[in-house]
């Protein structure tokens, strides 16, 4: 008969090697409540399609929302491994998490609301939104934030900054969002939203630019596709404002003339750049007829012209892409700890428990 006051407790996560456990609300996931409560929890995706949170469950049990056996190995499943992002505790659990971020951006995520307050089509199928806040949001260039529409899309989509922050943080943040056939928040934003209220929490994330390895030279190697120009575009202008030496190769890749953007600002950046910058689009569907003249085909098939083995590298957009240019970096001699990706990974990458 106490069955509805025991179910309304919060759970509590203890993670191995913390001196408190965390507390998880009602139906929300370990990833997401030791976020919530500073916790550095690895992650990237937070659909259940990347693996990064994966964690070992020591004590207790959890609800899968969706299906981590094709994505986690039989040794891992064997082991207690679960997706963080994916779990929701049943009562009190344990769990091991192989490496807790004890490096990188450390600001403790914080919820706003914010109207929008600036649309802008870059392409026939990016939007670039502007949105005012309650309250300044700080962020290290290259990191997301968790979007909502209170009503009508309260599930969050996750978005990367696509400018910088300042010091002391933005009251506005800006997004580019690329539409994804039947995807509801990227629909949402194609259609006339400005003056709407919508819910921004950050940051979040672990891609970022590294300080140099070895010598202040060491080149930066950055690699995007479709909306994943915006981190890497946000990541250079925060480096520019350090006046950061360093050379830049910066391979665009897109479908056609029609789907390349930000050229202007990429301009402006490569000519105050300090050190050299160089900026290549890769069209992999331009008609030959068009009078192209850059390059043409997959970034992949002009890396080994522009990567040596000592660069530091930054991927972000699709995860077909990404996936494609991190095994050739890996080919070319590129330390697989000096390359830093972010997928964009959508829903349609998760497997649901039938
Ligand atoms: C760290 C990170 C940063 C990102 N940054 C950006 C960014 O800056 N810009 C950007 O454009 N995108 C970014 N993304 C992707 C973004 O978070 C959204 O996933 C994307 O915009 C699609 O959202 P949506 O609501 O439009 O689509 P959704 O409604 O989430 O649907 C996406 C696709 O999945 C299908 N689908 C829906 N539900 C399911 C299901 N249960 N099972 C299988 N398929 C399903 C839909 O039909 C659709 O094709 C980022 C993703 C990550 C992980
Ligand atoms: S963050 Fe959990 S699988 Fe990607």
């Amino acid at each position: 008969m106490f069955g509805f006051f025991k179910s309304a407790q919060p759970k509590r996560v203890f993670i191995e090697g913390m001196d408190e456990p965390i507390e998880v609300a009602n139906k929300e996931t370990i990833l997401n409540a030791a976020l919530r409560q500073g916790v550095r929890f690895p992650h990237s995706c937070r659909v259940g399609g990347c693996a990064t949170c994966k964690c070992r469950l020591t004590d207790g049990k959890v609800k899968e929302l969706t299906e981590s056996a094709y994505i986690l190995s039989e040794q891992e499943l064997d082991q207690g491994y679960i997706l963080a992002c994916q779990s929701v505790p049943k009562g009190d659990v344990h769990i091991a998490v192989d490496y807790l971020n004890t490096s990188g951006p450390d600001i403790k995520p914080t919820q706003h609301s914010g109207v929008v307050v600036a649309q802008q089509a870059l392409t026939h199928d990016i939007m670039a939104l502007d949105i005012e806040l309650d309250a300044p949001l700080r962020y290290i260039a290259g990191q997301y934030a968790l979007l909502s529409v209170p009503g009508r899309i309260d599930e969050p989509r996750s978005y990367s900054f696509a400018s910088p922050a300042g010091q002391h943080g933005t009251p506005t943040v800006r997004f580019y969002i690329r539409q994804v056939p039947g995807g509801d928040m990227s629909t949402w934003a194609q259609g006339s939203v400005m003056n709407t209220q919508v819910q921004v929490e950050g940051p979040f994330g672990n891609f970022y630019l590294r300080e140099s390895q070895q010598a202040t030279s060491q080149p930066i190697l950055c690699i995007a596709g479709g909306s994943g120009l915006a981190p890497i575009k946000a990541l250079l202008e925060e480096a520019l404002s350090f006046k950061n030496p360093r050379p830049v190769t910066f391979l665009f890749g897109a479908r056609r003339q029609q789907d390349l953007y930000c050229l202007a600002e990429i301009e402006q950046l490569q000519q105050q750049w300090a050190g050299e910058f160089t900026f290549i689009p890769v069209l992999s569907e331009e008609p030959e007829a068009s009078g192209w003249k850059g390059a043409r085909g997959l970034v992949t098939e002009h890396l080994d012209r522009y990567c040596s083995p000592d660069s530091q590298a930054y991927l972000c957009g699709p995860p077909a892409m990404l996936d494609a240019a991190e095994a050739q970096l890996h080919q070319l001699g590129v330390s697989p700890d000096q390359i830093f990706s972010d997928k964009f990974l959508d829903k349609s990458n998760q497997q649901k428990i039938a």
